[in-house]
């Protein structure tokens, strides 16, 4: 049987084994798909066991998306952008070549489940991490009017913001750089891309930030409200999303990679939120 599995650390309560094994039943195919604790210290070593093996897929989540990049042959033009690969297709030869599922999964999670229009949309990032730069290539192509990327430390999130400028409206600035100047630079897309969350602990934002009817979307999820979908709540957002969609919209993608069959994702992700 093929094997696949999630890579990471922390990585016990990742859902992604629950999410394949659903996916799995749901297209009939035979497949093992585990979740497997590995530090950035040992990743290498580790990658190539894991190959030897017999593993034919690998989601890769934090911390090690950027070896991941380093350790794929081939991968997309966006992935190199990003230097983030989520996903590796293991072939038998050793050769690997990596993927990035973040952004689209995103992207069909805002546009597809939650029905939301990106185009001519002021769009608020926070955070200018690992997370932040897998998805903003697909976010620009989308068509926002701009998007900001505001960080803690400023001079990330200017750097990040050049290094995209090539595909859209984008600026860079420090957490004091959010506020609106006036009512027509409010946001109507807010998204969390800081791992504030993982203390349940939030990036510093002004109150009044939100354009009437904005959405609100944590990249982060968690059994209960994270403390970003609570203060999107708090705030008045016609939505506060968080990261369970794209999850397994991503999943289904790197099912797709490796098996070329396409999952349903919507009666997974129902059933993840029962
Ligand atoms: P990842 O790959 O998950 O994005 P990272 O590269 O360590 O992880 O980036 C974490 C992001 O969360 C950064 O943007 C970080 O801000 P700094 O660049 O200033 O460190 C942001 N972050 C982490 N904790 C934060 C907090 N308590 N408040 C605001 N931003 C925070």
């Amino acid at each position: 049987m093929d094997k696949y599995a999630v890579i990471g650390s922390p990585i016990s309560h990742s859902l992604s084994p629950k999410i394949h094994a659903a996916f799995a039943q749901q297209t009939g195919q035979e497949l093992e798909y585990t979740a497997i604790e590995i530090k950035p210290e040992e990743f290498f070593d580790r990658l190539n066991e894991l190959q030897n093996a017999g593993y034919r897929g690998l989601n890769v989540t934090l911390p090690l998306k950027g070896l991941a990049w380093e350790a794929a042959d081939t991968c997309s033009a966006d992935c190199n952008r990003a230097q983030a690969v989520n996903v590796l297709a293991l072939n038998s030869d050793g050769s690997r070549h990596g993927f990035n599922t973040d952004g689209s999964g995103l992207l069909r999670d805002l546009t597809v489940t939650n029905g939301i229009r990106l185009e001519g949309r002021r769009i608020l990032i926070v955070g200018a991490g690992g997370a932040v730069r897998g998805i903003l290539a697909p976010l620009l192509r989308s068509g926002p009017l701009r998007i900001t990327v505001a960080n803690r430390t400023a001079d990330k999130a200017l750097e990040l913001a050049e290094s995209f400028s090539d595909l859209g409206e984008i600026e860079g600035c420090g957490l004091d750089g959010i506020a609106p100047k006036h009512s027509a630079q409010l946001y109507d897309l807010v998204i969390n891309g800081t791992a504030a969350g993982i203390d349940n602990s939030l990036p510093a934002l002004p109150d009044d930030i939100l354009a009437p009817g904005a959405v609100t979307y944590d990249l982060m999820y968690a059994r209960q409200p994270t403390a970003f979908v609570k203060w999107g709540r708090d705030h008045g957002a016609r939505l506060a999303l968080d990261g369970l969609g794209m999850l397994v919209e991503q999943a289904a993608e790197s099912f797709y990679i490796w098996r070329t069959v396409k999952p349903d994702p919507r009666p997974v992700l129902a059933m993840l939120r029962a």
